[in-house]
């Protein structure tokens, strides 16, 4: 086959057309609908975050934070200083592959072991004395890039975490109970009063800067959204605990919309099927593995095996070491992508060297390589945009008012990947037009989690 004909075979299959785009948008909607009156069981979608102030961007004070993601775990002092301005200092620690897959009580021991730090060490001038040595309990907001069910603003039970992450003996647990245990074996007096989800947190930190944001998304390793929500439209809460707001509030939620998604509206392609089957966790997280950072490198290694195969790619001969799962990461497609010099077939070989060529990629190669990202990655743009789309639809912010839509974007996917924000920005022109879509701010959310848990377990002290 020519390498026409396998690009033309590959882009029917990945780009999205406006149909195609409308049921995936239509799904997301039906899906807002039944997670808002279905209380969770298992696996959550529109998890009420409790939270239902938002920051003003006056409030000052220094306060801590732990912010988990499926990399890092920062625990932070957050000074906020008033007028949007916030100082941090945080101890950062990688999760390692151990960690990982040990039990829960080695992981939250870690925890607090990096909490100890910061208060006793790093952060130490920041904090009364009282504080540093225990007398007085310092107040954690806890941001957790997994699902929690959250049952109030400090309690959540742990669910299935993702990310590669499997800690035994763990979900099903509250979360602040797990964190009080761990800091009690080390004799912290830390209290957690609130803990939040990234994507929320994310909402809360962006709207310090900018107090008219309307929602958040994260688009990075994992992927999720956030919004404020009628609680009257919340009905999984119990009439009761609605009725305790007054009319008309709105509450954060957490739309844990990476696990939406089936395969009646997802268009998943050969490839996103066989990624799929091939994960630990298989049918999880439909529409993130389409489109998150975790993934797009598999993707587009998993098309390059059909490229090298039908003797297109690499004069059709196997790099060693190109076969084995997950080898590609994403970041390599950044770097494919962005190099567009004349150094490039040099500095690609760089970037490839870890696979072994029987003969140096050529020009060529890498152009067919690149396209192949570029593909794959524009499809994860316009599936992000989807989901602001149905978000821009479920709040009704096109008639609400003639202003700006203001979106607080998380995430090195959105961030670092070359032209992603340029190609959201098509996908959301050519979804609602010039006019509307010329209104969506695209603006990014600088501060996240950490920023996002210390104004939490401010507002809510
Ligand atoms: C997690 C979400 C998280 C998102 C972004 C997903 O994999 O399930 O809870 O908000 O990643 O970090």
């Amino acid at each position: 086959m020519s390498a026409d004909a396998l690009f033309t075979g590959l882009e029917e299959q990945f780009l999205l057309s406006r149909d195609k785009v409308a049921g995936i948008v239509d799904g997301f909607l039906n899906e807002f609908k039944v997670g808002l009156r279905t209380p969770s069981k298992g696996l959550a979608t529109m998890i009420p975050s409790f939270v239902t102030k938002m920051p003003t961007g006056n409030e000052t004070g220094t306060f801590l934070s732990l912010d988990l993601g499926g990399t890092n775990l920062r625990i932070s002092a957050v000074q906020l200083l008033g007028n949007g301005r916030v100082k941090v200092l945080e101890v950062k620690h990688a999760i390692t592959p151990e960690l990982r897959v040990g039990t829960g009580e080695a992981f939250f021991d870690w925890i607090a072991d990096a909490v100890e730090e910061l208060v006793t060490i790093k952060a130490r001038h920041l904090f009364k004395p009282e504080q540093v040595t225990g007398q007085e309990a310092l107040f954690l907001g806890v941001c957790w890039s997994f699902p929690v069910d959250q049952t109030a603003v400090n309690r959540g039970t742990i669910l299935r975490m993702g990310k590669g992450i499997t800690l035994s003996e763990t979900e099903g647990r509250d979360l602040a109970d797990m964190l009080h245990e761990a800091f009690d074996r080390k004799g912290l007096n830390v209290k957690v009063n609130a803990l939040l989800n990234d994507t929320v947190g994310t909402l809360v930190a962006h709207a310090y800067s900018s107090p008219r944001t309307r929602m958040a998304i994260i688009f990075a390793t994992g992927c999720n959204a956030s919004y404020p929500e009628k609680v009257e439209e919340i009905t999984k809460m119990d009439a009761s605990e609605r009725s305790k707001y007054p009319a008309g509030t709105e509450m954060l939620l957490n739309t844990e919309i990476d696990i939406f998604g089936t395969e009646e509206y997802l268009p998943l392609t050969k490839y996103d099927k066989i990624l799929d089957d091939s994960h630990n966790q298989p049918k999880f997280q439909l529409y993130e593995k389409m489109m998150s950072g975790a993934y797009l490198g598999e993707l587009t290694r998993l098309v390059a095996l059909d490229f090298i195969e039908a003797g297109i790619l690499f004069k059709g001969q196997m790099p060693e070491g190109f076969t084995e799962a997950w080898s590609f990461p994403t970041k390599y497609m950044s770097a494919l992508e962005r190099d567009t010099t004349v150094h490039r077939q040099v500095s690609l070989e760089k970037i490839l060297e870890k696979y072994h060529f029987a003969q140096p990629p050529s020009l060529e190669d890498i152009t067919i390589l690149t396209r192949i990202c570029r593909i794959i990655s524009t499809r994860s743009a316009i599936l992000c945009s989807a989901a602001i789309a149905a978000l821009i639809d479920q709040q009704g912010l096109i008639k609400k008012s003639d202003g700006d839509i203001i979106i607080g974007m998380n995430g090195s996917t959105y961030e670092y990947y070359p032209f992603m924000e340029e190609r959201m920005h098509r996908a959301l022109r050519n979804w609602f037009g010039v006019e509307i879509s010329d209104r969506i701010r695209l603006e990014v959310a600088h501060e996240g989690g950490s920023v996002g848990g210390a104004l939490i377990a401010m507002l809510c002290n």
